[in-house]
């Protein structure tokens, strides 16, 4: 009986470690496809009219707190670097969770490394640019969410690139996914909304220039949420009980769902009318 006791356990252990690692590997499909779609809109939306100097083309986005701003010379290249950068920074995170990618080929592991580490510095210091100098926000919730997204971004790509110079890969790992995850808040941001929204079938808590409820929480819940989520998969993964590890996958297959409903909605909603 214990043999098949300790048989049955090592089974179980095993089964909830292949649990969380498929549904953690269905997860960043779902993200990956979500999040190139972002990076498709930004370059075929932006970079044309941008890399030409023809800024007034980004009106036709009706969704911008300002865009372009006439007179605001300053704050109209700031917004410029901005988007070229967007989609550097939202391709080089996937192409960094590519696990066949790290294994076969360091040498691009490294480089996309280095450029998301720059390119996150940049967007989040040019971010607190706009909104603190420039007065590009809706209103002082979202400046305040944005701007904690903004330091958490510089702390963990910090702490990334840190650990990854003194080669301990253990830690590096655990702050890379940690920059990742904060870094895409902009992303989770739309998706929240749309999810939100097709769920609750119309715009709960969603007020005028981002002063509901909603608005204010999901300014705050677009990185905290799932920057939670993400320490409760490590702590799973690291050294969770088989319960916790299937918990786990079921809590992540959930994410994914809600997840693509975002994803779904974001390209209908956002992209997709302007390209
Ligand atoms: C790090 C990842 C980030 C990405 C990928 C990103 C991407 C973008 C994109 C694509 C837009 C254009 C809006 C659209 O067409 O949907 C935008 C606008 C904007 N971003 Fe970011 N962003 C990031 C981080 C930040 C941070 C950290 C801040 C502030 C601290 C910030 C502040 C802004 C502001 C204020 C606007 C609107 C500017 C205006 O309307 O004039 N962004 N961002």
């Amino acid at each position: 009986l214990e043999a098949t006791l300790s048989k049955s356990g090592v089974d179980w252990n095993t089964s909830a470690n292949t649990a969380l690692k498929s549904a953690a590997t269905f997860w960043f499909l779902v993200a990956m496809i979500g999040q190139w779609l972002f990076v498709y809109f930004i370059v075929a939306f932006y970079y044309s009219p941008t890399l030409q100097g023809n800024f007034e083309a980004w009106s036709r986005n009706k969704m911008l707190p300002h865009g372009y701003v006439p007179g605001d010379t300053i704050g109209n290249l700031m917004f410029a670097i901005h988007v070229l950068l967007a989609a550097v920074l939202t391709l080089g995170g996937t192409m960094q969770l590519i696990p066949q990618l790290r294994a076969r080929f360091p040498a691009v592991h490294r480089w996309t490394g280095r450029t998301f580490f720059v390119t996150a510095l940049a967007l989040s210091f040019g971010g607190l640019f706009m909104v603190w100098v420039n007065g590009r926000s809706n209103n002082i919730f979202g400046a305040l969410s944005i701007s904690l997204n903004a330091m958490l971004i510089i702390f963990f790509s910090i702490m990334a690139w840190k650990s990854a110079m003194a080669r301990n890969f253990a830690v590096h790992r655990r702050w890379a996914l940690r920059a990742y995850i904060v870094a895409s808040g902009v992303w989770f941001l739309r998706l929240g909304y749309m999810a939100w929204i097709i769920i609750n079938q119309g715009p709960v808590g969603i007020g005028k220039n981002g002063t509901g409820p909603f608005d204010i929480l999901w300014g705050f819940g677009m990185f905290l949420l799932p920057l939670a989520i993400l320490e409760i998969y490590l702590r799973a993964k690291d050294n969770g009980s088989s319960f916790a590890k299937f918990a786990t996958a079921g809590g992540l297959v959930l994410a994914t769902l809600v997840m693509g409903i975002g994803i779904f909605g974001a390209f209908n909603a956002f992209w997709r009318p302007l390209l």
